[in-house]
């Protein structure tokens, strides 16, 4: 049965909405509008307002909001129709006749819905009776409680192929093999039960009546769950499991929990939380995002930490896109791998979940997340890919102005972490470049994150450090080709880093690199009269007497295996961080192969220093 919009405009126009709601709530004057105390969640301060002129309420502590046919449905739990109808006798109007299709399509609808309500009760009472005892141990087992199997409505099934035909023949062949409960084969054979041997939980719809079932296998077997075929009361794309009642606690609660499954959706409740919703095993559909959103403006899902959960967890979020808007948005909860809620309230409870609900992301992160994680971004064609599917979500996005900020925060970020993380192929930056003040060179910032700096902050040890000083102070002409990879090395030690600066200032200087010139640097590291002492590490560009063809020749790849050194270490940072972050398999894999990177830079040193 449906009515026109006008219909409900000209009800509404000519209900003083006040008057609707002064029966049940105390309702003060409050200039234009009147304040109270809100009906739908408990407060002491009034934040609840009802506006005639505009002939809606709303409250600014719950979110509740309506116009007064809302009011009777949910404050005084009046069905629709019924509401209209008390309202239409007053306002002096007449309800008009449905058209003879449309009501007779909600006659049948109605008759159908009291088929699935005898339905459930048989199931309920099939659970108490002789054959329920083995879903009533499985139920113990799980931990569900008697109180939870009312509230739910949750029955059994019994095993055999007539038993619900038999028992409920009453209601008509017909109409139980159209609300799906019995299997008409198409051959023309005798229809038989569609359920059997499973724990039933019924799927209601929006207020609360039975459209289909969840059949759950008792123990193991396939299928895990048996769900009702689309029917003409069931569109599993349009229905959310628990909704019904999720949708007053999300408003006490201000918030909305989007879980995957049935049991998912009973454990939270058992640990007190009940504003939680599932997909019935499908893909979140847009329609039910738009079910969600009326509820809460920013849903969070708490997908399985499973590869499935985090799977369907991304494809909610590009299906999100298109819709997106400052009050309608998702977030984002990940679960420890291969745990589900249900798994983590019963072993951590309550607090350990509401840890993970507080630690959510919003979309923009999750989003980013994976695809910065989709493969190694070593190549400057992973990093371009990456970038264009970043620009790919932002454009899917259908609010222009959130497009833009979508963009401009991907972009920033993805310029900020994988511009600069490139371990190979990274040049010179004239802000890494150093700098000189008054004629002294200055060591540029040590670059990027923490964790980085962390790292890289122990530098190179000052035994080789000293070696590799007193190599360019042997041989100063090879200062020109290796001056900007000897400024960025970290070097800790105080007086191999003066050194180093030294050196680079007068390489820079352009003054002719003589003996004389060289001798305070020869000092600086423990080396009179080019000398080494005993803390230097003995390579051939540190003894006097090498030849000098060779000696050049091993101080330049020392350099470069020095200066790569410290390109892996930093990748490794980042990469290291990222595995952090998110533990994939491809951020694990570019974190093995950084390190075995620098094992092999370590040992191309060593042999460099080992030989004669
Ligand atoms: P899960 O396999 O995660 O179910 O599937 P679960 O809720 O953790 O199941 P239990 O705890 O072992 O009982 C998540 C949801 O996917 C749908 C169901 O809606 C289920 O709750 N599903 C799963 C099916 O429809 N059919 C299946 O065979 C399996
Ligand atoms: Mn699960």
């Amino acid at each position: 049965m449906t009515l026109s919009p006008a219909f409900l405009d000209e009800l509404r126009a000519r209900t003083l909405l006040s008057a609707v709601i002064a029966p049940s709530v105390k309702l003060t004057k409050a200039g234009r509008e009147w304040k109270a105390c809100c009906p739908f969640h408990n407060e002491k301060t009034p934040s609840f307002t009802v506006n005639d002129e505009k002939h809606f309420y709303h409250c600014f502590g719950c979110g509740a909001h309506g116009d007064a046919i809302r009011f009777l449905t949910d404050a005084r739990g009046m069905p629709f129709m019924d509401a209209v109808k008390e309202l239409a006798g007053k306002a002096g109007l007449e309800v008009p006749a449905p058209d003879p299709r449309s009501r007779e399509r909600a006659e049948r609808a109605a008759s159908l819905t009291d088929v699935m309500a005898s339905v459930q009760s048989w199931y309920a009472d099939q659970l108490q009776g002789s054959e329920g005892g083995e879903a009533r141990d499985y139920l113990k087992k799980r931990g569900i409680n008697a109180d939870q199997v009312k509230r739910f409505g949750i029955g059994f099934a019994p095993d055999g192929r007539t038993k619900l035909k038999n028992a409920l023949h009453s209601l008509g062949e017909e109409a139980l093999v159209e609300t799906g409960m019995l299997i008409k084969p198409e051959d023309g054979g005798a229809a038989y039960d569609r359920f059997r041997g499973r724990l039933m939980i019924p799927i209601k719809d929006v207020r609360g009546r039975v459209i289909g079932f969840g059949g759950r296998i008792i123990g193991q077997g396939e299928p895990k769950y048996l769900n009702s075929p689309e029917t003409s009361l069931f569109d599993k794309g349009r229905t959310l499991y628990n909704l019904d009642r999720a949708g007053p606690a999300s408003r006490a609660a201000n918030r909305l929990i989007v879980v995957e499954g049935y049991m998912d959706v009973i454990g939270l409740d058992r640990a007190g939380i009940g504003e939680v919703v599932a997909p019935n095993g499908t893909a979140v559909t847009e329609s039910q995002l738009e079910r969600m959103w009326r509820l809460e403006p920013s849903p969070i899902l708490c997908f399985d930490g499973d590869n499935a959960g985090q799977k369907a967890a991304i494809r909610a979020a590009t299906r999100a896109l298109p819709h997106l808007g400052p009050e309608r948005t998702l977030r984002f909860a990940e679960l420890p791998a291969g745990q589900d809620p249900d798994d983590l309230v019963k072993s951590g409870g309550r607090e350990v979940f509401e840890e993970v609900i507080a630690r959510a992301e919003p979309l923009s992160d999750r989003l980013y997340r994976h695809e910065a994680a989709a493969q190694p971004l070593t190549t400057p064609e992973a990093r371009a890919g990456l970038r264009q599917r970043l620009l790919a979500h932002a454009s899917a996005i259908g609010d222009q102005a959130l497009a833009r900020l979508y963009r401009d925060e991907w972009l920033s970020r993805f310029d900020a972490e994988v511009g600069r993380r490139a371990p190979a192929t990274q040049r010179f930056t004239p802000q890494r470049r150093g700098s000189f003040v008054k004629g002294r060179f200055v060591p540029p910032e040590p670059p990027l994150s923490d964790t980085a700096r962390g790292i890289s902050s122990t530098g190179i040890d000052g035994r080789t450090a000293r070696a590799l000083l007193l190599g360019f102070a042997h041989f100063p002409q090879l200062l020109a080709d290796h001056a900007e990879q000897l400024a960025t090395l970290p070097i800790a030690d105080p007086k191999a880093a003066a050194a180093r600066n030294e050196l680079i200032a007068k390489a820079f200087s352009g003054a002719a690199l003589d003996r004389e010139e060289l001798t305070p640097i020869f000092a600086m590291l423990g080396a009179k009269g080019g000398t080494p002492s005993r803390n230097v590490i003995s390579f051939s560009f540190t003894r006097p007497d090498s030849d000098p063809a060779r000696a050049s020749a091993d101080l330049a790849a020392a350099v470069e295996a020095l200066a790569a050194g410290e390109q892996v270490d930093r990748a490794l940072a980042l990469a290291t961080e990222r595995f952090k972050a998110d533990c994939t398999e491809e951020a694990y894999g570019e974190q093995q192969r950084l390190i075995e990177a620098k094992r092999k830079l370590n040992e191309r040193l060593a042999s460099l220093a080992g030989t004669d």
